[in-house]
């Protein structure tokens, strides 16, 4: 299993519903480590080059106004399998079919205003992490990971 990073979002509905702790506690809780963290503004043009695969879709202008509508929390997350683990803490996209126990189950039931976003692939974790990241501020873990994290 190899030791992956994911880039993950904590949005505007998270931070201003005052989850952006708990659901951080979640992922810290389950083992993977924080390579970056900051709390940011998208801008309409951030937005587009994150999303650049929905800018044509008619959804993308309610996305883009929810994605810019307050601040958002950017993070790196680092640990075994971390991009599937994410995802599958995630809970599929629309938080009405996203099971309890799930982020998505547990705190929302919109498609929209889904609180997390998390890279759906390595090709896209490296693609977002160099979005929202300069390489230095990604940061190496100082130490090994204990073993009852891997
Ligand atoms: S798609 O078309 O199936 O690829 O879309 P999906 O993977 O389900 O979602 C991609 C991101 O777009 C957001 N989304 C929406 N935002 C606003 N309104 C509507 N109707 C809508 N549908 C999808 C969705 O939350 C996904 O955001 P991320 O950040 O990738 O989870």
């Amino acid at each position: 299993m190899p030791t992956e990073r994911t880039l993950v979002l904590l949005k505007p509905d998270a931070v201003a519903r005052r989850l952006a702790g708990p659901i951080l506690t979640r992922f810290e809780q389950k083992g993977l480590r924080i390579a970056a963290l900051k709390l940011i503004q998208v801008t309409p043009e951030l937005a587009k080059r994150h999303y650049a695969e929905h800018v044509q879709k008619p959804f993308y202008p309610m996305l883009e106004s929810f994605i810019t509508a307050g601040p958002t929390v950017a993070l790196v997350l680092e640990g075994k399998s971390a991009i599937s683990v994410v995802r599958g803490m995630m809970g599929p996209t629309n938080g009405r079919d996203a099971a309890p126990g799930t982020i998505r189950g547990d705190y929302g039931t919109s498609r929209q205003m889904n609180l997390v976003h998390g890279s759906d692939g390595p090709e896209a974790a490296a693609k977002e992490i160099a979005i929202y990241f300069q390489p230095h501020e990604v940061v190496d873990a100082t130490e090994p990971l204990a073993p009852w994290l891997s």
